[in-house]
């Protein structure tokens, strides 16, 4: 029986990230033996904010490295660029045809992006103002068109290949979401059963959000809260300690705040149960030291990222590896890209005589 075919990708915007870690990579390497997998370099995606060419050129081989030295194997996963593969592109522009401005401008993430962009501060109530800058100042360049068609690409990444699961963090799920709405709409206009739907690969638990350090909200780049994998151990070290806590339990079985319940996830994330379940006890008897926690939580981050670490550098030396493992990859994601795109072409009525 052929394998379940999975298709996930990260955007070289620079290092990876424990949040890039936990929500993906790791994920990744757990399923490669198993299923057919497909991991990419999302380089045009990155493009929708305009990154310096320079620093994009080195982040595609950062990723690269970061990917090997996690631990995924060329020999049994596909690993690619997503610009090495130009049937996507070609296909990017087809199913575009099919997809609303209207829920590309409602998606949570093109609002996040969009409001960063115009400087506008995060609140539901604001959608109008968002368009009307947006529509209303014809200068205004900040949000490009690729940011709004952004879910169309990541679509078009997973159905060219016909994934059915998609390893990704909890902030991806609603492009997923689209993506199998895209597929259902074509499906149905055409009359086809054509594009499988695919959905978030399922490891039982909820799905994955690593915190940031700073007391709210999700690890991120441009959060700027980020512990990087390649971060040497006195920085990460620094990090940790550094990470925002309040005055401590004053009674016993209190609710956590967040800053706290953020440090537990960490911990939860990286460290064994039994040191889980000590932290855990002496928090509800209000014995819990901070300075404690953050201690063991960065050395137990680092039992996890040195050999990864190691291992990157080792590999950011050799290029012609790098470039082997490329050029096999992109071969195998052409082929089952060219096939699709063919079919599509045809679906869709582009000349065939
Ligand atoms: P990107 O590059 O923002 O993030 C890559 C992966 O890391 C996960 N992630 C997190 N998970 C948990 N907690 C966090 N704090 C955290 N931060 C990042 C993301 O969920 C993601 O899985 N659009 C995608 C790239 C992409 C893609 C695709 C993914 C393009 N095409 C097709 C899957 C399939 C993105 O921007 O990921």
């Amino acid at each position: 029986m052929s394998k379940e075919i999975v298709l996930s990708g990260i955007r070289p915007t620079g290092n990876l990230h424990l949040g890039n870690y936990y929500g993906a990579l790791s994920k990744f390497v757990r399923i490669q033996n198993d299923y057919d997998c497909n991991f990419f370099i999302a380089d045009l995606h990155a493009l929708t904010t305009n990154p310096d060419p320079t620093q994009l050129h080195a982040s595609v081989k950062t990723i690269l490295a970061e990917y090997l030295a996690a631990g995924i194997d060329p020999d049994k996963a596909t690993i690619f660029v997503q610009s090495d593969v130009p049937e996507i592109a070609e296909m990017y522009l087809l199913l575009n045809m099919h997809v609303g401005i209207g829920e590309l401008m409602r998606t949570t993430a093109f609002k996040d992006k969009a409001r960063k962009a115009l400087g506008i501060t995060a609140t539901d109530e604001n959608d109008e103002q968002i368009e009307r800058e947006i529509i209303g100042n014809e200068t205004n360049k900040r949000v490009n068109a690729g940011l709004l068609t952004y879910p169309t690409l990541m679509a078009v990444d997973i159905l060219i290949q016909k994934a059915t699961k998609v390893p990704v963090g909890k902030d991806q799920l609603q492009h997923l979401e689209l993506t199998r709405r895209f597929a259902r709409r074509f499906n149905s206009f055409y009359g086809v059963d054509f594009f499988p739907e695919p959905y978030d690969f399922d490891f039982g638990g909820a799905p994955v959000k690593v915190p940031g350090l700073d007391g709210s909200g999700k690890m991120g780049k441009s959060e700027g809260n980020c512990i990087y994998l390649i971060d040497e151990p006195k920085v990460l070290r620094k990090k940790v300690m550094r990470a925002v806590t309040d005055e401590g339990p004053q009674t016993p079985n209190s609710p956590m705040s967040e800053p706290i319940a953020n440090l537990f996830s960490l911990l939860e994330l990286t460290s064994t149960p039994e040191v889980v379940k000590h932290f855990r006890e002496a928090y509800a008897d209000c014995s819990i030291r901070y300075g404690d926690l953050k201690k063991q939580l960065a050395e137990d981050i680092l039992a996890v990222t040195t050999p990864i670490r190691d291992r990157i550098n080792d590999i950011l030396g050799n290029e012609d590896y790098m470039r082997k493992v490329l050029a096999q990859g992109a071969e195998k994601a052409r082929e089952r890209a060219s096939k699709t795109l063919a079919d599509v072409r045809e679906i869709m009525g582009i000349r065939k005589f």
